[in-house]
C-alpha cells in the first residue's frame, strides 16, 4: 500500500459499535437497518423512496430494466466517467451513445445533448463527475423536453447542491455508491432514491430474486432458501426475473453511522481540498478543481483531482503519476474515457477522435491523494512531490 495513500474511509467507534450490534442481533440481512438507511439517504435528496442494493453498477441496472430499457434502445452518457456508468446500459443490452464533455465542469455538456437524443433515446445517465453538479439543471430541462427519463448517477456526488437541489433530486430516479473511496462507504453498497412508487416497488422486487415486496417483518432470519422452512410464506414466489442484489444488515448498519456523520466529513473534505488549492494555486503549469464565478454548485469532494496544461501529453501525465507512486503517494488517472477501453473499441467500434474534449483533458489529469484526515505535511509532501515531477518535464519540454 503506498505510504500515503489515494483513499481511505473514515470509520469511528460509532460505525464499529453500529455493525457488532446488528452482528448481535441475529438479523443479518432484510431488516431495520436497510430501512433506516433508506429513509435518512432519501430524506437528503428530498425523495419519496430510497432502495438500498448491493453497489451502485446494481442500482444503475436495475433502474434501466425497471424503466423498460433492452435491446434495439439507446441510452446517453458522458464518455468520462467510472466505466460502471456506461456498462450498466450495455447489462440490460442497450447501444451507449455518448455526448462529450464541457471542459470547465467534466460533466456531460448539455449544449451537445439536446442535438444527439434521437427517436431511439430511451434514457440520458448524466453524472456528477468528480462530486460536480454543473449542468445537471440543464440537462434534466432537456430531458424533460424530449420526454427521455433521466437517471442522475449521483455515485460521486453525494451531499452536493446545485441551487437549493440537493444531488440526488434530479431526474426520474438517482442512483449512488458507497465504495471505500466515496464520501460514505458501506464497504460495497448503493442506494437508488426516486419519487416514482411504481419505479421504487419494481427495484426492490427485482433487487430481491424478484419476489413480491417484502417487509421486514415477514422475511425469514434464516434457511432463506429452505423451501421447508415453515415461516418462508412467500418467500420462494418470484413474479418477475430478479438478482440478489440486498444490501445487507451490516453494510446498512454502516451506511447509517455514516450518513449521520455526513456533513462532518464533507466538511473535513473541504477542508483537505482548500489546504491543495492553496498549497497549488501558484503551479502555472496545472488547471485546479474549481466551481465555477458565480456558479451556485456546492460541489461534494469525491476526489481531488489536477489537469495539466495543454501543453503536456497523456505520456507526460503517465510520467507524474509514476514518479508520485515511485515516492509513495497514491495518485491515479482518473477517468481513461470510456469509449476507447478496448472492449468499447471492439464492440461499438469506438475510437480515438471521437469525443475530442473527453479525450485530451482524460490525457492530462491527475487524482491526488484525497481523504477526510489526510494530514497537512502529507498534503505539503503530495505538492512538493508534484512540483518536482512537473519541474522534471518542464525540462523534457524545453530539450
Ligand atoms: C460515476 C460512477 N458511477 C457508478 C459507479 C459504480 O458504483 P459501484 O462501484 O458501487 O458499483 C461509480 C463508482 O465507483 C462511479 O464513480
Amino acid at each position: 500500500m503506498s505510504e500515503i495513500p489515494l483513499s481511505r474511509p473514515d470509520i469511528t467507534d460509532a460505525e464499529i459499535d453500529a455493525v457488532t450490534d446488528v452482528l448481535r442481533s441475529g438479523r443479518l440481512s432484510i431488516g431495520p437497518q436497510q430501512e433506516r438507511f433508506e429513509r435518512l439517504v432519501a430524506m437528503r435528496c428530498t425523495r419519496h423512496h430510497g432502495v438500498a442494493v448491493s453497489s451502485g453498477t446494481a442500482g444503475l441496472h436495475l433502474v434501466l430494466e425497471a424503466l423498460g430499457i433492452g435491446p434495439g434502445d439507446e441510452v446517453i452518457t458522458t464518455p468520462f466517467s467510472f466505466i460502471a456508468s456506461a456498462n450498466c446500459i450495455l447489462m440490460v443490452g442497450a447501444t451507449p451513445k455518448f455526448v462529450d464533455i464541457c471542459p470547465q465542469s467534466l460533466n456531460m455538456d448539455p449544449n451537445q445533448l439536446d442535438a444527439a437524443i434521437t427517436p431511439k433515446t430511451r434514457a440520458i445517465i448524466a453524472v456528477e463527475v468528480f462530486g460536480q453538479p454543473r449542468h445537471m439543471d440543464a440537462i434534466e430541462a432537456i430531458a424533460r423536453k424530449h420526454e427521455v427519463p433521466l437517471i442522475e448517477d449521483a455515485c460521486e456526488g453525494l451531499g452536493g447542491r446545485l441551487g437549493d437541489r440537493p444531488v440526488g433530486s434530479f431526474g426520474r430516479a438517482s442512483v449512488f455508491g458507497f465504495y471505500p473511496n466515496k464520501q460514505i462507504t458501506t464497504g460495497e453498497g448503493g442506494m437508488i432514491v426516486t419519487d416514482d412508487d411504481r419505479l421504487a416497488d419494481l427495484c426492490r422486487s427485482m433487487r430481491n430474486q424478484g419476489r413480491a415486496q417484502m417487509s421486514a417483518v415477514l422475511a425469514p432470519t434464516d434457511d432463506a432458501d429452505d423451501a421447508s422452512a415453515p415461516d418462508t410464506g412467500a418467500w420462494l414466489d418470484h413474479p418477475r426475473l430478479g438478482y440478489n442484489y440486498r444490501l445487507s444488515e451490516v453494510a446498512a448498519a454502516l451506511g447509517v453511522a455514516q450518513m449521520q456523520r455526513l456533513d462532518e466529513m464533507l466538511e473535513a473534505r473541504r477542508d483537505v481540498a482548500e489546504r491543495y488549492t492553496a498549497l497549488l494555486l501558484d503551479q502555472p503549469d496545472l488547471v485546479l478543481p474549481a466551481a465555477a464565478p458565480g456558479c451556485e454548485a456546492d460541489l461534494s469532494w469525491f476526489v481531488y483531482v489536477v489537469r495539466l496544461g495543454t501543453q503536456y501529453n497523456r505520456a507526460a501525465r503517465d510520467r507524474v503519476i509514476a514518479g508520485m507512486r515511485r515516492h509513495e503517494i497514491g495518485a491515479a488517472n482518473y477517468f481513461p474515457c470510456i469509449h476507447l477501453q478496448p472492449f468499447y473499441r471492439e464492440r461499438f467500434g469506438f475510437g480515438p477522435g471521437d469525443y475530442p474534449i473527453a479525450e485530451s483533458i482524460s490525457d492530462r489529469t491527475l487524482a491526488l491523494p484525497f481523504h477526510n484526515h489526510l494530514a497537512a505535511k502529507d498534503a505539503e509532501l503530495v505538492c512538493q512531490t508534484l512540483a518536482v515531477m512537473l519541474q522534471r518535464e518542464q525540462l523534457l519540454l524545453e530539450e
